[in-house]
């Protein structure tokens, strides 16, 4: 049953060889989708099994939101009150979750995660990773994962979180629970690991330890760097070939070149230091430095508790001194880097008919309109998964 988006009036297809600039737009252009792929980008006018119509409307991948924690129960709203009035953010308020995670049954997390994920397609998201995190020991670090499995493929098992409230004396006997008895559990439920390597949260060598072990399991790396603080967790992501270091607000010099220099991506979270009210980080610098950068929402209930992408671009193009075309390729391509795929991200024959459908005639008004709800329909795998009503 083959698909066509037709008479759009700009396309992004982030495929410079196939359109305009960077984002390779095309004008006046038809997507022919078969199943779950793309299988042809046309001239308007193609006729196919069944048509949708833009009318002149702007299409554009779908976000790929690289950076979340969508498994969880409760909320941390009075943090971000008190942060608001001047509080600093607190690691240790990730236990706070923890408790009311393990507290909640399957089906209550379930509906909780399903209602983030259609919240966040609401807005132009098709793909998602999903970090555990919020369960800290084997059984509730792997039912997180199971869970996030049911809405993605990339899971992440962030083996190093924070310390459980019963072991805070004995840091290291936490890291060996973690790769003797935690990841043998979550690794077959996991496609990343990921560790938080920050003053607070764990040091390089606890980091390096759990990052080794998850290599060996045949897991892909991540790393929560940088993020409160200039530290060593950019060296460590890049010294070990992590797919992407993650935050990257507090960056050395050295830092910036040992990104620019490497495959790791920089994916920066501003949500997160909009909430926390960190700096936030330098995005035109290190795209500058000729680092490949993501925007992620690192949706999560202490720092960041958003699935908006729209959201995160605004603030990158205002804030982290991006252009629109640069933030919007972050928030695609870059995000599909980040999770080290060709498959999403971008529109060309053989891509995942991930996209989305703005009310807009151009990709710049998801930023000049801030704050507007632009998503018209949203198609993932080659289905209507949004529909705005009239
Ligand atoms: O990415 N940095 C660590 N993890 C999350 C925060 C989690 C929380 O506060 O619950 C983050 O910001």
């Amino acid at each position: 049953m083959t698909l066509v988006i037709d008479r759009i009036g700009v396309l992004v297809t982030n495929d410079p060889a196939r359109g305009e600039g960077p984002l390779g737009v095309v004008r006046d252009a038809a997507v022919v989708c078969d199943g779950d792929r793309v299988i042809a980008v046309e001239r308007a006018g193609v006729a196919a099994d069944e048509r949708l119509d833009v009318d002149g409307g702007c299409v554009l991948p779908g976000f790929v939101d690289s950076h979340t924690h969508l498994v969880f129960a409760g909320d941390r709203a009075s943090e971000f009150v008190a942060r608001m009035a001047g509080a600093d953010y607190s690691t240790g308020g990730i236990r706070t979750t923890v408790d009311a995670t393990r507290q909640a049954s399957d089906d209550a997390l379930r509906r909780l995660a399903r209602q983030r994920w259609f919240e966040a397609v609401s807005t132009g998201t098709t793909h998602v990773e999903i970090k555990s995190g919020y369960g800290l020991d084997a059984h509730h670090e792997a039912r997180c994962l199971r869970l996030a499995q049911e809405l993605t493929d990339d899971t992440t098992f962030l083996g190093l979180h924070v310390v459980p409230s019963h072991m805070t004396a004995d840091p290291d006997g936490f890291v060996r629970e973690v790769v003797f008895e935690t990841l043998p559990a979550c690794a077959p439920r996991s496609r990343w690991i990921d560790v938080f390597c920050e003053r607070g949260a764990f040091d390089v060598d606890q980091c390096r330890t759990v990052l080794d072990a998850g290599r060996a399991a045949g897991l892909g790396l991540k790393v929560h760097a940088n993020q409160l603080g200039q530290g060593p967790g950019v060296t460590l992501a890049v010294e070990m070939g992590a797919a992407s270091a993650d935050h990257c607000t507090h960056l050395s010099a050295a830092d910036v070149d040992a990104l620019a220099s490497s495959q790791t991506v920089a994916t920066l979270l501003p949500a997160a230091d909009f909430s926390t009210r960190q700096p936030y980080p330098d995005g035109r610098r290190l795209l500058d430095a000729g680092a490949t950068v993501a925007l992620a929402t690192n949706c999560n209930p202490g720092s960041s508790y958003t699935t908006s992408m729209p959201l995160c671009l605004t603030l990158a193009v205002r804030e982290l001194h991006m252009t629109i075309e640069e933030a919007l390729r972050a928030a695609t391509l870059g995000g599909a880097s980040a999770l080290r795929r060709e498959d999403i991200g971008r529109i060309r024959p053989g891509a995942r008919a991930d996209l989305q459908i703005l009310d807009a005639p151009s990709y710049e008004h998801l930023v000049y309109r801030l704050g507007a709800p632009l998503t018209r329909c949203v198609i993932v795998g080659g289905r209507v998964a949004f529909q705005r009503q009239p």
